[in-house]
């Protein structure tokens, strides 16, 4: 998979420096072709001798020579690099990538390269966590590049916490998916929806469904591997969104309007499977409702139907997909939905199938196409239905 391929690992001035050599070793055991380029303050961690032998490539740091002025053309690296990889990445070189400083070799390269760029932080906990390096790690994700996001323990400070580079094996593990994969929607936009609303009857109850949000994490999960610039918003869920998946987590109906609509109109991609709730109540009440010995009756209310409005407001571009759980007449209500919210893909499934209703791992669906091309799919896991789904949007809208 690694045959062959030529890789830039570009590694910058942290202790983390040390685990590179494993990483080249195990990428020369698997025949790729690895370029070492240093920035200055990587020397002081690690020789540019050790990476020169591992490698079998003398290891390039200077843009060019000062004793005969020969000089490394970054444009021409950028060019030949199947894949670039900074590796470990600090604080300090994020920043400089974020803003477009080009004060060595690798900068240059970085901003000259035509391939995929991974990068993998290595930090302490407070640095890494600090908001101006969650900022640039969010430039960086929207220019497309991929974060290899650090793993949680003891840090060299003596700390403990976020920020320590993953292990070269696991770096090794990703890249080769990402050679398998491919990369399908880099730095596309992509907005998923998952989970149930809840809206609230007084402080203490509301009105919810038994979505798990798993089929809508699966998704956006899925979409992060392969490249994706992801926004999740979710409703109440047990779940935990994957490092680099931007999670705008809300309540209710009404808030989950507001967020989509924030992202709706910078979104490429739009996948709604929500739960939201059709019916909220007329009015919450302040207080908790006593109980009284009288029947007791709930007005409720529609709520706005967010996929139709982005229906309308759907720039050429923009790709729409809804889900439709139906219980009768599927294919044909599934249709209807599909037109009238003038979708471009529909996911259908019914809880009536075996393995496919709310909060189990596996699910059954069809998708519809806007021109009513129908695909069935068996009762699979959720995390190969939502390959399924990604597939099928990447094949229509890429
Ligand atoms: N949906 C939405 N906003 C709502 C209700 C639903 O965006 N207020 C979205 C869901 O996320 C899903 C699709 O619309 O992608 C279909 O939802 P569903 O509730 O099945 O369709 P409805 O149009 O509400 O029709 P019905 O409930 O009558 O089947």
């Amino acid at each position: 998979m690694l045959k062959d391929k030529k890789i830039i690992i570009g590694v910058t001035g942290s202790i983390a420096a040390y685990k590179v050599s494993p990483l080249v070793r195990l990428l020369i055991k698997e025949e790729a072709i690895v370029q070492v380029i240093m920035t200055p303050a990587a020397h002081d961690f690690v020789t540019p001798l050790t990476m020169a032998t591992l490698s079998g490539q003398p290891v390039l740091t200077e843009p060019f020579n000062p004793v005969d002025g020969d000089w490394t053309s970054h444009v021409e690296l950028g060019l030949w690099a199947d894949l670039m990889l900074i590796a470990p990445a600090t604080a300090n070189t994020l920043a400089k990538m974020a803003g477009g400083i080009a004060d060595n070799l690798l900068l240059t390269t970085y901003l000259s390269a035509k391939c995929p760029v991974f990068f993998a932080p290595a930090m302490d906990l407070d640095m890494y966590r600090h908001p101006t390096t969650k900022q640039n790690i969010e430039k960086l994700q929207s220019f497309g590049n991929q974060l290899i996001a650090p793993t949680e323990g003891e840090l060299a400070s003596g700390l403990c916490g976020a920020g320590r580079m993953e292990e070269p094996e696991n770096i090794i593990n990703i890249l080769k998916e990402f050679f398998t994969k491919g990369w399908d929607f880099p730095a596309k936009k992509i907005m998923v929806t998952a989970g149930p609303t809840f809206e609230a009857i007084d402080p203490v109850r509301f009105i919810g469904n038994h979505s798990s949000g798993l089929m809508g994490f699966a998704i956006a999960n899925e979409f992060a591997e392969r490249g994706g610039d992801v926004t999740l918003i979710s409703g109440p869920t047990a779940l935990n969104a994957a490092e680099g998946i931007n999670l705008v987590g809300v309540t209710s109906a009404d808030e989950m309007h507001k967020a989509c609509m924030e992202n709706f109109e910078e979104a490429d991609i739009i996948v709604m499977t929500a739960a939201v709730a059709d019916y909220t109540p007329e009015s919450v009440a302040e207080e908790k409702i006593k109980k009284s010995g009288d029947r007791m009756v709930l007005k409720l209310k529609p709520t706005k139907d967010i996929l139709a409005e982005m229906g309308k407001k759907k720039k050429p571009g923009q790709f729409l997909v809804g889900f439709a759980l139906e219980t009768e007449d599927a294919v044909t209500n599934a249709e209807k939905k599909l037109k009238n919210k003038k979708l471009d893909l529909i996911v259908l499934n019914s809880p009536k199938d075996e393995g496919a209703a709310f909060g189990v791992e596996t699910n059954k669906v069809t998708m519809i196409t806007k021109d009513f091309q129908q695909t069935k799919y068996d009762l699979k896991l959720k995390l190969d239905v939502a390959i399924d789904i990604v597939d099928k949007i990447k094949e229509l809208s890429v």
